[in-house]
C-alpha cells in the first residue's frame, strides 16, 4: 500500500533543510515566519527611467539610448504629486503584506539620501542632490508603510553600471577586468557596501532584494560579508536569493515555476511587459489572470511580488491602480484560504491549486474553471466534516464515490458547486477535514 502522510511536512523548515546553504541557517526559519505567510508582496520600479518612460537601466546598457541621455533624466525627475501614504494605502487594500522598492537600479541612482560620492564625482549620485525633486523618497514611504504594518522590502542592485570603478558598462564594452586591477574593485566594493550599510542603518529594511549578482561571483561581491553586515544590525532581515548563494529564499522571475523550488520562494512579476514605467506599456495583464498565478504560486508554497512602476510625479498608472484595488477585492473575501497557509496537495489530487491550513485539517480548493457542476478531488484519505464557499454563506454537498468497502483505497470526492457559488474572479472552496490531511498516492487497484 503506498500512502503519504502529509502532516505539516511542507512547511518552510522542512525544504528549507533541503538547500545546501553557505551560512549558518539556525533561525531562520523562524525569521522567514512573516515572509512565507505573507503571498502577497507588491514591488516598486521607480526611477530616473520613468522620465522619459525608458527601459530601466537596459535601455543604456543596450544601447537603445547613450548613457549621458539616459543620466539627463535626473533632472526631470520631480516626484512632484508623490504622496507616499497613498502609496501605502493602496498597498494595504491590494492585501501585500510587504513591499520592496527600489532604493538603486542598475543605473546606480539613489533614491534614498546617500551620503556616499561613486567613484568620478565630486557629490552623490541621487536623486535628493541632483533631481529636481531633492529628497530622500524611501523614508517616507517606509514610514507610512510601517504605520499600516506592512514589511518594508529594500530593492538594492550590486550591479552599477555608472560607476567608473564598476567593471560592467554597456552589452559590448567592460572597463576592466576584477583580476587586472583589484584596487580599482576595491573601491567600488567599499562605496556599495557603504550604500548597503547606510541601508541598514538608516530603515532597518525587514527584507533585503539584491539584484545583479550574476555580474560577479560570490567572492569579488564578498557576499558572505553583505550577509554578516546586514544580520549584525538587523538579525531578523531575510535576503532574498541573489546574493551567489547567500540569500534566504529563491526569486524566479515572470515565469511560473513548473518544478517547485525548494525552500521559500517568491515569483517576481510585471503587472504589464516592463518593471518601470513606460507609456507604451499599456497591455495588462487582467484581474482574472493575476489572480489565477497568485492562487498556483501559493498553492506551491510561493509568494507572488507583483510589480508597479509609478511615473516621475510620483503617480502610479490608472491601470494599475484599479490592478491592485480589485486583487484586494478577492484577497479580502479570500484572506483565511491565503494568508498563513501551507503549500496544498501535490499534483495529481486536485485540477487546480489548494493551500493547507497550519495544521492540515483545512483544504481550500481554488477552481479553475469557475462554478458549475462539481470540483473531483482523488485519493484524500479524511472524512470531510463540512464544506462551503469562502466569503460566501453557502453550504456545499459533497458526495463519495466509488468507494469499495474491504479496500483502504479512499473513494473520489464530488463536491458540487452551484452556480450562486461564483465569484468573479475565482471561487475558492473550503473542507473541513476530520484531522490532518491524508492522501492515497497509489497507482490504483485495491491497496
Ligand atoms: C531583472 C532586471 C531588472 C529588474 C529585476 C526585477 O533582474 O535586471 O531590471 O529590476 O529583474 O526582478
Amino acid at each position: 500500500m503506498r500512502y503519504i502522510w502529509l502532516f505539516l511536512s511542507l512547511g518552510p523548515c522542512a525544504l528549507f533543510a533541503q538547500h545546501k546553504p553557505l551560512f549558518d541557517t539556525t533561525g531562520t526559519a523562524a525569521k522567514l515566519q512573516w515572509f512565507t505567510d505573507a503571498k502577497l508582496g507588491i514591488f516598486i520600479h521607480w526611477g530616473i527611467y520613468s522620465v522619459k518612460g525608458v527601459g530601466e537601466s537596459w535601455s543604456f546598457h543596450n544601447g537603445a539610448m547613450p548613457h549621458a541621455d539616459y543620466m539627463q533624466q535626473i533632472k526631470g525627475f520631480t516626484a512632484k504629486h508623490y504622496d507616499p501614504a497613498a502609496w501605502a494605502e493602496l498597498i494595504r487594500k491590494s492585501g501585500a503584506k510587504y513591499a520592496v522598492i527600489t532604493t538603486k537600479h542598475h543605473d546606480g541612482v539613489a533614491l534614498y539620501h546617500t551620503q556616499l560620492v561613486p567613484g568620478g564625482r565630486k557629490k552623490p549620485l541621487s536623486v535628493v542632490a541632483a533631481s529636481p525633486c531633492g529628497r530622500d523618497v524611501i523614508a517616507p514611504f517606509f514610514t507610512e508603510l510601517r504605520m499600516r504594518d506592512i514589511k518594508c522590502g529594500a530593492y538594492f542592485s550590486l550591479i552599477d553600471w555608472s560607476d567608473p570603478d564598476y567593471p560592467g558598462f554597456l552589452r559590448d564594452s567592460s572597463r576592466y577586468k576584477v583580476a587586472d586591477d583589484p584596487a580599482r574593485w576595491q573601491r567600488f566594493s567599499t562605496y556599495n557596501q557603504g550604500q548597503i550599510e547606510e541601508l541598514c542603518k538608516r530603515f532597518k529594511p525587514d527584507l533585503f532584494w539584491f539584484d545583479g549578482d550574476w555580474e560577479h561571483t560570490a567572492e569579488e561581491w564578498q557576499a558572505a560579508k553583505i550577509r554578516a553586515m546586514i544580520l549584525k544590525d538587523n538579525p531578523k532581515a531575510i535576503i532574498n536569493g541573489r546574493l551567489q548563494g547567500y540569500g534566504d529564499y529563491a526569486t524566479p522571475e515572470q515565469n511560473i515555476p513548473i518544478e517547485t523550488p525548494p525552500g521559500p520562494w517568491e515569483l517576481c512579476l510585471t503587472s504589464n511587459d516592463n518593471w518601470g514605467w513606460q507609456p507604451q506599456d499599456t497591455v495588462y495583464k487582467s484581474t482574472h489572470d493575476l489572480i489565477h498565478i497568485f492562487a498556483d504560486v501559493i498553492g506551491h508554497g510561493g509568494n507572488l511580488l507583483l510589480d508597479i512602476g509609478p511615473k516621475e510625479d510620483g503617480t502610479i498608472p490608472p491601470g494599475q491602480v484599479k490592478l491592485l484595488e480589485e486583487i484586494g477585492q478577492w484577497t479580502g473575501a479570500h484572506a483565511e484560504a491565503i494568508y498563513g497557509t501551507l503549500a496544498g496537495l501535490p499534483n495529481g489530487h486536485f485540477y487546480g491549486p489548494t493551500t493547507l491550513s497550519k495544521d492540515s485539517t483545512t483544504l481550500y480548493l481554488f477552481l479553475p474553471g469557475g462554478t458549475g457542476g462539481s470540483a473531483l478531488i482523488k485519493g484524500l484519505d479524511n472524512k470531510i466534516l463540512s464544506a462551503e464557499v469562502v466569503g460566501k454563506p453557502i453550504a456545499l454537498t459533497h458526495r463519495v464515490v466509488g468507494k469499495i468497502s474491504w479496500s483502504k483505497v479512499p473513494g473520489l470526492v464530488f463536491v458540487d458547486v452551484p452556480e450562486e457559488a461564483k465569484d468573479p474572479w475565482m471561487t475558492v472552496l473550503k473542507l473541513k477535514l476530520d484531522g490532518p490531511v491524508k492522501l492515497y498516492r497509489g497507482q490504483g487497484g485495491f491497496n
